[in-house]
């Protein structure tokens, strides 16, 4: 099997040769219909386990990018933190029996009953995304007599040109700027322990250079803001971002460098903490998609595979332009071809790349899509077309595991 395997770097390592061979003979039921995602939970143990393997950065995990009970169990187990952003992921982390006091929430549709309602349920850490989220919390943290750790999450924008570390500088929701939370004082939200700042505005960072020159320009102004507030800049929350080589390119983040960089950023900024929400560099390499090809064939000289899922199930490579690597799930020694790979749906935007495959890939193989492990089952559009939702699996310990079996489109038409 490692013969199959050994082209593409994520299918690679050890652990992913091994579920490749177990998924060969426990296909788990309907495989040859429909697409299922698969979890290496072992694989994500030893990779939490050595995520904290240091003193420097306390973890979140960003449930966003993987809600699945198991695997909130298994971050859980690895001694993370939760970082939600909405009641559903709330209440998915209550149930997994994880104490309020590690729940810590962002995002910017916090209404005052949201607030209210997580208050109530013991959430005690949040991040003010505007000036009305502050007012709310304040509020809501008087009328249920708590007294709430509050992080600003800060918008910075950095003038056009080279040196814009950012890139650009696209509005977005996400907190708010300087200038903004200038006009308010910590001494105005008595109720509230202002203690910490909250910035991230990057995605799927993977220079190390970049990402610390990022962080480095973006201690100063945030110094600046929090003595201009009165308030102690005790924590620094600096998001997720760290990125997944997707298009296999071999450009990979370093951790023991994240690690040295994020020293100098906590010295730096003179915070007692510094925090980290990672979702994607946290959970995504331990997934997997499996998915039967329907149908092949040769359109104005270019190939094409229709799969049985592709956007309902992994909506991802759309909206990004960054297929997940794939690869067949059966040995062959043919030559690779770029194959278009498509699903089901009736829009031209239902396609997961062009990519290579083994030249006798045909009807009734199996592909496996790598790095499915964050914005994979909970980021698509399942609904669209009445298709099958698809299956979640975990492998552990050399066992197959369903969590959740293929559901078909009566689950939930009314
Ligand atoms: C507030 C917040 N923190 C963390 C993350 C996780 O990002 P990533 O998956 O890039 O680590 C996100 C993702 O959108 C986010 O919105």
């Amino acid at each position: 099997m490692s013969e199959l395997v050994k082209v593409i770097s994520c299918f690679d390592s050890p652990s992913a040769i091994e579920l490749v061979t177990e998924l060969v003979k426990q296909q788990p039921k309907n495989a040859q219909q429909e697409g299922y995602f698969v979890y290496h939970l072992d694989a994500l143990k030893a990779h939490l386990a050595e995520l904290q393997r240091q003193d420097v950065i306390k973890l979140w995990f960003a449930v966003k990018a993987n809600p699945l009970s198991k695997i909130i169990q298994t971050l859980d187990s690895a001694g993370f933190n939760f970082d939600v952003a909405s009641s559903g992921e709330l209440s998915q982390v209550l149930q997994q029996d994880i104490a309020p006091e590690r729940i810590l929430n962002t995002g910017p549709a916090k209404s005052k009953a949201q607030i209210t309602a997580f208050i109530k349920q013991g959430v005690n850490i949040f991040v003010a995304e505007s000036l009305n989220q502050l007012i709310w919390l304040n509020e809501a943290a008087l009328e249920n007599n708590v007294i709430p750790q509050v992080l600003l999450r800060v918008q910075l924008q950095w003038p056009d040109g080279e040196k814009n570390p950012l890139g650009g500088n696209s509005l977005t929701p996400f907190g708010l700027s300087v200038a903004q939370w200038q006009t308010i004082k910590a001494t105005d939200f008595a109720q509230l322990e202002l203690c910490g700042l909250h910035i991230f505005q990057w995605g799927n960072m993977l220079s190390n250079e970049k990402m610390f020159s990022l962080w480095s320009q973006m201690v100063p102004p945030l110094k600046r803001l929090a003595d201009a507030i009165g308030m102690p800049l005790k924590i620094l929350d600096l998001g997720g971002g760290l990125g997944i080589d997707y298009l296999q390119e071999g450009e990979t983040l370093s951790w023991p460098q994240i690690l040295a960089d994020l020293a100098i950023i906590k010295q730096q900024a003179g915070v007692e903490e510094l925090w980290l929400e990672l979702g994607r560099f946290a959970v995504a390499e331990c997934g997997y998609y499996v998915v039967p090809v329907v149908d092949k064939k040769v359109n104005y000289g270019e190939e094409q595979l229709v799969l049985a899922a592709g956007i309902n199930h992994l909506l991802r490579p759309a909206i990004t332009e960054q297929p997940f690597p794939v690869n067949l799930l059966r040995a062959s020694a043919q030559e690779k071809q770029l194959f278009n790979i498509h699903g089901p749906l009736c829009t031209s935007m239902d396609t997961l790349g062009k990519l290579a495959l083994p030249k006798d890939v045909t009807v009734h193989d199996q592909l496996i899509f790598g790095f499915c492990g964050a914005y994979g089952f909970t980021e698509s559009m399942p609904f669209f077309l009445c298709h099958h939702i698809a299956a979640e699996y975990v492998f552990s310990q050399g066992k197959l595991i369903e969590v959740r079996a293929s559901q078909p489109a009566d689950w939930y038409l009314r």
